[in-house]
């Protein structure tokens, strides 16, 4: 795993060679691994994901006019560049809608979202199901609120910031997603599993340290992409939401008893509530074999076997009654529970992502072999195996400008270089020619625009803003 020094200044340096200048801070946002709890989070139910140790980083510089340009390292060639005021829902398709939706989600909440340059870099694998999106989102939120022109009069709590990116991903971006991906971004804590509680969006942290029982857990990518705007996704939710009005309650998570469920005539509408009602009580079962095995001065061993039944539980539940698991994450569970895992789910919306296993920690090897070799024998492209260690939330990182033989260090370069004559001002704005030192266009004339980028280059020491 990186450090955090290292992503910080291959941040900034991203950002430096894209814009020119240092940023003004950089800020990383965690994705996400959910222990327990699938699908239930849009049911009002329960959840118990942790933020992961892979995340994003977003590289931001304030910018004196109100446009926001964006790029990414993994979407090379893929710049945007937009105008803060005419954001709207729907106008930005593709990886940008989720920065941009969050500069609009912001200024929907009353926010002054300046315009801002901002490079993004990410470990996470995009469509592995661990919420590059919500760490996207998460991210560039932090980086905006702490660019602020004027200073929120108190930080903005973690949960409301919470249902801003929710709001910039299903009103902007159009994908119906829950609150979990978000939360567990902003609100993780190491060593810890989130307990959230989606109706009263009540949290609680939950000891969390598989370690302690000689035990770790392994998500396995399986490569096959999820794409949670593509149906099916809305289609579960349709139908939870239709079991719910069916049964006169409303939502399920009101329902405790699956004998309720028999009410319900359709057997698909049945099998779908089954898993939701199921799941929660599952997410509680955790949670209380979690808080045994932390209080009872043990190592916990059995309370971790008890919650590797109950992830295999869940996989079967997710697989045959919510319908949303897909070939190579059975196949991926079957090979690592024959290899010694203590229990193995797929994690998150489903149809493609990762799995989600718990091992004992010296089986780790022969797991990795026995799931790689399965996925040899069908001729699928090889999984990808991640570490899942339960880390701290979205955060600010001391900036690093420079790591030993890059151009870092220099605050802005066109700072102490004004250029003559009519030359136009350098901004973050659009790269226009191969030559770095004329590799920039502003739509003001030079003195006032320069004069204006000076002062806001000057205002770039921390602290400005909301955000931590
Ligand atoms: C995705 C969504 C979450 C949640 C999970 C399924 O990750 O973004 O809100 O619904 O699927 O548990």
């Amino acid at each position: 795993m990186r450090s955090e020094a290292a992503r910080s200044a291959q941040a900034a340096e991203l950002f430096l060679a894209r814009f020119g200048a240092a940023p003004d801070g950089v800020w990383l946002a965690p994705g996400r691994a959910n222990l327990m709890g699938e699908h239930t989070d849009y049911n009002d139910g329960f959840v118990l994901p942790f933020a992961l140790s892979q995340g994003t980083t977003a590289a931001a510089g304030y910018r004196p006019d109100r446009r926001l340009v964006l790029c990414s390292r993994q979407e090379p060639g893929r710049e945007v560049e937009l105008a803060l005021d005419d954001l709207a829902p729907g106008q930005v398709t593709g990886w940008a809608a989720y920065p941009a939706g969050i500069a609009w989600a912001l200024s929907a909440a009353g926010y002054q979202v300046p315009g801002a340059c901002i490079a993004i870099d990410s470990d996470l694998p995009a469509g592995a199901g661990l919420s590059s999106s919500a760490a996207l989102e998460c991210a560039t939120a932090l980086a905006l609120l702490a660019l602020l022109a004027l200073p929120a009069p108190s930080p903005i709590p973690r949960p409301a910031l919470a249902a801003i990116a929710q709001r910039a991903e299903n009103e902007f971006v159009g994908v119906p997603s829950g609150i979990m991906d978000q939360s567990a971004s902003l609100l993780g804590q190491a060593g810890h599993a989130l307990l959230l509680d989606c109706r009263s969006l009540e949290t609680a942290q939950v000891p969390f340290d598989p370690a302690a029982a000689d035990a770790r857990l392994m998500l396995v990518n399986t490569r096959a992409k999820h794409e949670l705007s593509d149906g099916e996704y809305g289609q579960r939710r349709a139908e939870c939401e239709q079991a719910a009005r069916l049964l006169g309650v409303p939502s399920l998570r009101s329902v405790t008893d699956v004998r309720e469920l028999d009410r319900l005539a359709d057997p698909v509408l049945r099998r779908r509530a089954r898993h939701i009602v199921a799941d929660n009580q599952r997410v509680l079962e955790v949670v209380g074999l979690l808080r045994s095995a932390s209080g009872a001065g043990g190592s916990g061993a059995g309370a971790y076997r008890d919650i590797g039944r109950l992830l295999t539980a869940a996989h079967l539940s997710l697989r045959d009654d919510f319908e949303v698991s897909w070939a190579e994450a059975d196949a991926a569970v079957d090979a690592a529970l024959a290899a010694g895992a203590l229990g193995a789910r797929m994690m998150g919306g489903g149809f493609g992502g990762s799995v989600l296993a718990l091992v004992p920690r010296r089986a780790g090897g022969q797991i990795r072999e026995a799931v790689a070799e399965t996925f040899g024998r069908h001729a699928w492209t090889a999984p990808e195996f991640l570490d899942a260690v339960p880390s701290a939330s979205a955060r600010r990182l001391a900036l690093q400008l420079g790591s030993p033989g890059s151009q870092g260090g220099t605050p802005c370069r066109y700072e102490t270089k004004p250029r003559r004559s009519r030359a136009r001002l350098p901004s973050c704005g659009t790269r226009s020619t191969a030559s770095p030192r004329s590799a920039w266009t502003c739509p003001r004339p030079k003195p006032r625009c320069w004069r204006r980028w000076t002062v806001c280059r000057s205002r770039s020491a921390p602290g400005r803003g909301s955000a931590r």
